[in-house]
């Protein structure tokens, strides 16, 4: 099948799925034999990895030594997505564009059915990169996999009354969380990635990664556990 002619989904692996601690090779495997289910289905697939512990060990461990600026700590951040991207791009060594792409403005002649992408700027987060490359790609759908099976009304962590929510606008959505981006923030969605998404009209859904059959139910238009901005 040409590439053109698939629906491309983008996805957005939060590091967390990926490296929760030590590197998930479970969760790993399963996430390759979907993928290929699916690219036989007829998707392709834009894959953007989150930075995960990589990240945040290796940031605590600059800061032990010394004192550094957002940015620098930011791009400690950056690499880990791009360490993360290129073991996803290894394990669809067959199916993925060669290289790990590193800017999500940039053209793509891919004619592979799978692109690898990692983070980008420093202050930005791997789901403003997702949407970026949605725009690029001309995607109408993102999924966000991370470790929550819903968006709620407030965090769940503190307010046992939270409420799941299973549909929502871009003005609600937008109204839960906070309007300024700090990497490390507890949002479902980042606020910039948020705006940017309702400004291109982008469906986004949030589901948990763990539970990979949601996704499959998602992208086969069927009943499944998660939450979708539109
Ligand atoms: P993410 O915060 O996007 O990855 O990037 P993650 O592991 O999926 O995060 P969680 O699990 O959702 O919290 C990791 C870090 O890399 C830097 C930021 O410091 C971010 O916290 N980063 C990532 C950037 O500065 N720019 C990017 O474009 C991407």
């Amino acid at each position: 099948m040409n590439a053109n002619e698939r629906e491309r989904i983008v996805v957005s692996v939060g590091g967390s799925l990926i490296v929760p601690d030590g590197i998930d090779t479970d969760f790993l495997s399963r996430f390759r034999a979907l993928i290929l289910e699916k690219i036989e289905a007829g998707f392709s697939f834009s894959i953007i990895s989150g930075g995960g512990k990589t990240a945040r060990r290796y940031q605590d461990a600059a800061r032990a030594v010394t004192t550094l600026s957002r940015t620098d700590l930011d791009w400690i951040g950056i690499h880990a997505t791009r360490l993360n991207a290129q073991l996803l791009r290894n394990i669809f060594v067959e199916q993925a564009y060669p290289h790990v792409v590193k800017n999500p403005t940039i053209d793509i002649e891919a004619d592979e059915p799978i692109i690898i992408a990692s983070g980008w700027q420093p202050g930005w987060s791997t789901d403003y990169v997702a949407v970026l490359m949605a725009k690029n790609l001309g995607a109408r759908r993102l999924v966000n996999l991370s470790n929550i099976d819903y968006v709620y009304d407030s965090d769940p962590h503190k307010n046992p009354d939270a409420k799941k929510i299973e549909e929502i606008g871009w003005a609600d959505f937008r109204k839960l969380i906070p309007e300024e981006w700090d990497p490390g923030l507890s949002s479902p969605f980042d606020p910039i990635a948020a705006k940017e998404a309702e400004t291109l009209g982008l469906e986004v859904a949030i589901m948990n990664g763990a539970k990979l059959e949601e996704f499959s139910n998602y992208l086969d238009g069927k009943p499944f556990v998660g939450t979708v901005i539109s």
